[in-house]
């Protein structure tokens, strides 16, 4: 029989489900909601419900929430599951038990997918790590779902599955054009954030960005949004959106997020939330057929859409969060392998990252050991390390060469210096290490630590071999040396999770990489403690 391939699946940002995925799923809503809502009542709703009671949901929001928590509670009952709601207040969190070693124990007691809130980031991407790993060296025999049901000002990626199936369904179920308006808090939301991956359902898509320059959003999701072609378009106030006359027929308003606020910014909430809240006044100014979402909740005092646009039709906030409890059905049913079998189309993969970043160069094998009027004494056995971090301050060079020797371990008897390179003149770096070699897992290591150096092996006085050594795909395993410079990630050391920090280069090549766990840009040298 085909394998489920929605099975034992996490969810913990929006690109873990292909466009194919997305809209198998959104198919399956179409079909739920026909029943539902009376269309096609009476039909069975069997063929969606899990209907297994031994089939354990696990709850556990650190977080506050109304329509995630009780959307996602209902839709376990919905497949006669009754779920495990987590009570933080009473648990052994409070006894300085890490989160880790908390999941890790309900996944023994038979819990099968787990739906997380938590304010810190990155969490779901490493606790479904840490939960596959504890399930497999227990023989559990299943794999773990996990839900990323919110996580800091991260993502919220069931949120952009309801929120794109809401727009899909305005758009006629049609995926061509969207012409789309995020207004608010830009700089927290992290139901905005999901956007700039999650929109690429649609072919064409157009964002208008509305927020004052304090909640603009953050670059690395501006860039996220221009490598996917998204046409972008900024605004600091609604105002000044209406001012010119290019409107989006969709209106997606976000609360300002006061509890993830500094002092400064909270300080001005007052003239901030001015910029962007609905006034009577604009009413004349927007078509008949725009429509206003909100993930919600909106603040009662200062609604950023009024109430007396309730019953107006703008609103399609309403029909939004209904489709959050049919959309969370859906996705727990596909985790649970009771619907997915006849899903075709492009499976997610995880990235694998095989990419050979060691190059090898040519080597004349009459040329001598370059490296004799570099003030460094010529070698006949070795190793010399060269164009290190050439072109920068002989004070950033010698700091790295420092580095080099301690987290390698390398040179013992060896020399180094700061020279000019004999090319063209750069200040560069070079190590000369007699008699050492170096395994494939040190050059790889070296690479992590100095991109852009070559290793020249020198065997009876001559190179024998030279190698290029370019930015690795991936920075990981160098515990205690490299960090995450996001304060709210899992992988921090103050959270005590032990989660090994993990980066990911950005785009084909560059000196970006990204925070496995919790997407923050940094530059290569940021990583570095
Ligand atoms: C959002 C959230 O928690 O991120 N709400 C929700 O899940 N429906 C938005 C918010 O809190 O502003």
């Amino acid at each position: 029989m085909k394998k489920n391939s929605f099975a034992g699946r996490s969810l913990s940002v929006i690109s873990d489900l292909t466009r194919d995925e997305q809209f198998y799923l959104f198919d399956q809503v179409i079909r739920l909601k026909k029943i539902t809502f009376g269309v096609r009542q009476g039909e069975n709703l069997n063929p969606f419900k899990i209907n297994d009671p031994n089939f354990g949901i696990q709850l556990i929001f650190l977080e506050d929430s109304t329509r995630t928590q009780n959307s996602f509670s209902n839709a376990a009952k919905f497949h006669g599951i009754e779920p495990g709601i987590f009570n933080v207040a009473h648990s052994s969190l409070n006894k300085h038990e890490s989160l880790t070693d908390t999941i890790q124990t309900l996944l023994g007691y038979g819990q099968k997918i787990f739906v997380i809130r938590s304010k810190v980031e990155g969490a779901c991407t490493w606790l479904a790590k840490a939960g596959h790993d504890f399930a497999m060296r227990n023989n559990l025999g299943f794999k773990p779902s996990f839900i990323n049901a919110g996580d800091g000002r991260h993502e919220h990626p069931t949120q952009e599955l309801l929120d794109e199936f809401t727009f899909w369904e305005q758009n006629g179920f049609k995926s061509g054009n969207i012409h789309i308006a995020l207004i608010g808090d830009l700089l927290h939301g992290r139901t905005v954030h999901s956007k700039a991956e999650g929109l690429k359902i649609f072919t064409n898509v157009k964002v208008d960005l509305i927020a004052p320059k304090e909640l603009a959003m953050p670059d690395n999701y501006l860039e996220l949004m221009k490598n996917n072609n998204f046409e972008l378009r900024f605004f600091g106030s609604i105002e000044e959106y209406l001012n010119q006359n290019v409107l989006a027929s969709i209106w997606y308003f976000t609360r300002p997020q006061l509890e993830r606020m500094g002092e400064d910014i909270l300080r001005r909430q007052d003239e901030l939330r001015e910029k962007i809240t609905f006034k009577k006044e604009f009413l004349s100014q927007i078509s008949a057929n725009v429509k206003f979402y909100h993930p919600l909740p909106r603040n009662k005092n200062n609604p950023e859409i009024p109430f007396w646009l309730d019953s107006m039709p703008f609103n399609g906030w309403e029909n939004q969060s209904i489709n959050g409890y049919l959309i969370r059905i859906i996705l727990l049913a596909a985790f649970a392998g009771k619907i997915g079998q006849d899903f075709q189309g492009e499976i997610h993969q995880s990235k694998e990252y095989i990419e050979n970043f060691i190059l090898e160069k040519e080597v004349n094998p009459n040329s001598p050991q370059k490296v004799i009027n570099e003030g460094i004494n010529p070698i006949r056995e070795g190793v010399v390390i060269d164009h290190i971090c050439k072109g920068e301050s002989p004070e950033q060079i010698w700091d790295y060469l420092i580095k080099i020797q301690s987290i390698m371990g390398l040179f013992n008897n060896g020399y180094m210096g700061v020279c000019a390179s004999r090319q063209d003149g750069k200040i560069k770096g070079i190590m000369s290490l007699p008699k050492t070699n170096l395994s494939d897992s040190q050059i790889k290591m070296l690479a992590a630590v100095v991109p852009g150096c070559t290793v020249n092996i020198v065997k009876d006085g001559k190179i024998f071999q030279k190698l290029l050594l370019q930015s690795p795909p991936r920075i990981y395993g160098f515990d205690g040396l490299i960090r995450c410079q996001n304060e709210a990630c899992i992988s921090r050391p103050e959270y005590y999770e032990n989660v090994p920090p993990e980066f990911i280069r950005r785009g084909g090549k560059g000196d970006l990489y990204r925070c496995l766990y919790c997407d923050h840009t940094h530059t290569f040298k940021k990583i570095w403690v």
